[in-house]
Parts: C-alpha cells; sequence; structure tokens
C-alpha cells in the first residue's frame, strides 16, 4: 500500500516525525468516536463498562508490547508528557534522596527542556556528551552518578541520527547504585525489541504516533516492583489512571495504540530486517553524490538514515525535493527554526554538519520503487545543488 497520494503526490519519508495511522488501528478505533462512546469512568451503565473495557485491553497489548505488566502503563498524551512526568514527577517524589539527575546531550527537547526547567528549582543536571557516532561513554555515565542521583534519563533510539544506546547495560549500571533508570522510548518501541524487565528501565516512555497510531497518546511504563518507583502525577483531578494521570481517557486513541502496539510487535523481526534493507538500498546512491551516514553504522534505528552533504545546505535539499519527497533537517518540533541540530552538533564535527545533513525516516508503507525514485530525486537535487555552488 503506498502512501504518495496522501501529500499530493509526495513520496512520504519522514517517520520519525510521526507515522500515518494503520488501517486496522483506525478500525479499531472508530467505534469508541460514536456508538461506543462511553467514558471509562463511568462504572455505572454499559457504555462506561465497554469503554473500560477498550482501555484494559489496549493496556494488555501495550504492556505486552514491552514485557510489562498492565498495571504498570499509565496512558498520557504522548511521550513530551511522559518524560515530563518522568523527570519531573521522579525528582519531586524523591527529593529526600538527592538532587541529581544524569542525561545525555542528544535527548529530545522533551526531557532536555524539563531537564532545565527543574535545573531552575534547584536540580542539578549533568549532560553526558556522546562520541562522533551518538554513542554514550558507559563509563562516563558510571562517573556521573553521585549519591544525591536519583534519576538518569537516557533514549532507546536518537530521533535524528538512529543511533540505540545500550538499554540493558545502562539499567545494569543504574540498577547497582539505585539510580530509577528512565528511557525515552519514542522512537524505539513498536521498531526494536523493548523488554523493561529484563533491561532495569524504571520509566519508560512511549507515543503511539510514531508506530502507526493516533496523535495525541501515549504512555509511560512505571515499574510496579522490584524497586517500585512511583513520580508524582504532572495532573490533578479525578484520579484516573490510579492516580498518577488524572483527566479522562482519551478511548479511541488508547484502543488505536494497543492495536498499533499488538501490530507493530508481531510483525517486528520482518518490518526491521525489510526497512534496514531498503535503508541500505536508498543510501548507496547518496553516497554516491557524496552524503556522508551521521550516526552509528550498525547500532541504529532500522528505519533511519541520516546524512551529510558537504557543503550544501540540507534546507536546500529538503526544498528542491518537496514537490515529490518528504523528508526533514531533524526533529520536526525544532525544525521551523534556523538554529542547528543540537544532536548532529553533538557530534562534534561543528556546526556546518548539522546545517548540512538531511533526515530519513523508512516507513511501513514505503516501497523498493518509492525509495529508490526518493533516492534519484535527492541524489540528482545534490548534483544540481553543487552546481549552482551550494544552495
Ligand atoms: C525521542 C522523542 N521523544 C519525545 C517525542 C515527543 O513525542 P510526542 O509527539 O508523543 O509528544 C518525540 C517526537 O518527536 C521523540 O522523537
Amino acid at each position: 500500500m503506498s502512501r504518495r497520494a496522501a501529500g499530493g503526490g509526495q513520496i512520504y519519508l519522514d517517520h520519525h516525525s510521526t507515522t500515518p495511522v494503520d488501517p486496522r488501528v483506525l478500525d479499531e478505533m472508530m467505534p469508541h468516536f460514536a456508538g461506543s462512546f462511553g467514558n471509562a469512568s463511568s462504572a455505572d451503565h454499559r457504555y462506561g463498562h465497554a469503554a473500560a473495557e477498550a482501555v484494559e485491553s489496549a493496556r494488555e497489548r501495550v504492556a505486552a508490547a514491552v514485557g510489562a505488566r498492565p498495571e504498570e502503563i499509565i496512558f498520557t498524551s504522548g511521550a513530551t508528557e511522559s518524560d515530563n512526568m518522568a523527570l519531573a514527577g521522579t525528582m519531586a517524589r524523591y527529593r529526600d534522596r538527592g538532587d541529581h539527575m544524569v542525561t545525555c546531550a542528544t535527548e529530545h527537547e522533551a526531557v532536555l527542556g524539563t531537564a532545565r526547567h527543574l535545573e531552575g528549582s534547584g536540580v542539578k543536571a549533568t549532560y553526558l556528551p556522546v562520541d562522533g557516532e551518538g554513542e554514550l561513554d558507559l563509563g562516563e555515565l558510571e562517573s556521573a552518578i553521585r549519591d544525591t542521583t536519583v534519576v538518569a534519563s537516557v533514549m532507546a533510539a536518537n530521533n535524528e541520527i538512529g543511533t540505540m544506546h545500550d538499554v540493558g547495560e545502562i539499567g545494569r549500571i543504574t540498577g547497582e547504585r539505585g539510580v530509577v533508570f528512565h528511557t525515552d522510548a519514542a522512537q524505539a518501541a513498536g521498531h526494536i525489541p523493548l523488554d523493561v524487565r529484563g533491561m532495569g528501565i524504571g520509566l519508560m516512555s512511549m507515543s503511539a504516533h510514531k508506530m502507526y497510531g493516533p496523535k495525541g497518546v501515549g504512555a509511560l511504563y512505571v515499574r510496579g516492583a522490584k524497586p517500585r518507583v512511583r513520580p508524582e502525577p504532572l495532573f490533578r483531578g479525578g484520579g484516573q489512571e490510579r492516580g498518577m494521570r488524572s483527566g479522562t481517557l482519551n478511548v479511541p486513541g488508547i484502543a488505536g495504540f494497543g492495536k498499533a502496539a499488538e501490530i507493530a510487535v508481531r510483525g517486528m523481526a520482518a518490518e526491521g530486517e525489510r526497512l534496514r534493507s531498503l535503508a541500505a538500498r536508498m543510501l548507496r546512491p547518496l553516497e554516491d553524490a557524496g552524503g556522508v551516514l551521521n550516526g552509528h553504522p550498525t547500532r541504529r534505528l532500522p528505519h533511519n538514515l541520516s546524512v551529510y552533504f558537504e557543503g550544501i545546505e540540507g534546507k536546500a535539499i529538503i526544498n528542491s525535493v518537496a514537490d515529490r519527497v518528504a523528508i526533514s533537517a531533524g526533529s520536526a518540533c525544532t525544525a521551523s527554526t534556523v538554529e542547528p541540530s543540537h544532536v548532529i552538533t553533538a557530534l562534534g564535527h561543528g556546526e556546518g554538519r548539522a546545517h548540512s545533513s538531511i533526515r530519513i525516516g523508512l516507513g511501513r508503507f514505503n516501497t523498493a520503487e518509492e525509495v529508490d525514485s526518493a533516492s534519484e530525486i535527492i541524489a540528482g537535487a545534490v548534483g544540481r545543488l553543487r552546481r549552482i555552488g551550494g544552495g
């Protein structure tokens, strides 16, 4: 199935920004908008019971996708909210343990912005650097942990360059030191295997719209035992989600999220292989046009390509292919600014590389033909821009 028509003939290759809703997910959601529209908290009638059942079934599916127990899944409005709750809520809850947190320079703004905000109220934050491929030195992580460290937040996979962190090892290190490990898995969940228990994860952020579910819904995994983690809520009110996230539940969104998680996990191995080979197929012509891959050559998300074209503005490439291919310069939330990507800058190759990179995110509905035409179109644009002097 092709998604070309949706963008007026554009081939959509921006799946790190968002993914289309899978038709099977849409089918799962539809009944909850009209006929079965109940409030999941209404215990007095069948409308409420049906909504609550849909939510609990989705909770089971999301939990199963990441090796959690259903009661450890708290539904939120997305990974931004989950990240905020994980950091602010955990620092607030365990203030008696200390005032320090550790995170990484290449995190999403939802984590970095929250860390900076917390610094304003007395929290001390360490931002660990990464190497030229976006990898963290785990020895540095270990040395950054102090007696007063409460939480360490390191993303499972990066949204711009695709580099995956060794989440299991980080879970082991933080676990030994009694530090809560939060991982932002917005880009990883549904794409690479995650097992919260095996990986020693205490808190994990997820987002439905990055895995062919709807926008505006996500989850925070909150470990229930050994040891239990209990962040303070961001929202207070009706006490939904066992008091951790008040507010009427987004039943259609949650039902869609559950279906999206189930589909993603069922097909993960085969789809990962397909996308890995499509990405390799796409990269070759881009390398022939002078492109250099950003991020780690192998420890990367199967569907990600971040490519640097020396001397050419990434924005110029994006604009010049825009009538046929949808790609981006980096994170969607910061893409409208002219600031260079903090992620590519953190790799230490200079700001120029950040200005001269494009991000490609392949997805479930992309075909080999689309990949071939897109790489030809992008390589052609690069050649033209080089001839006219760098765009
Ligand atoms: C790594 C990462 N974290 C958090 C977010 C924010 O997710 P949401 O759109 O669900 O708030 C994104 C989305 O771009 C992301 O890529």
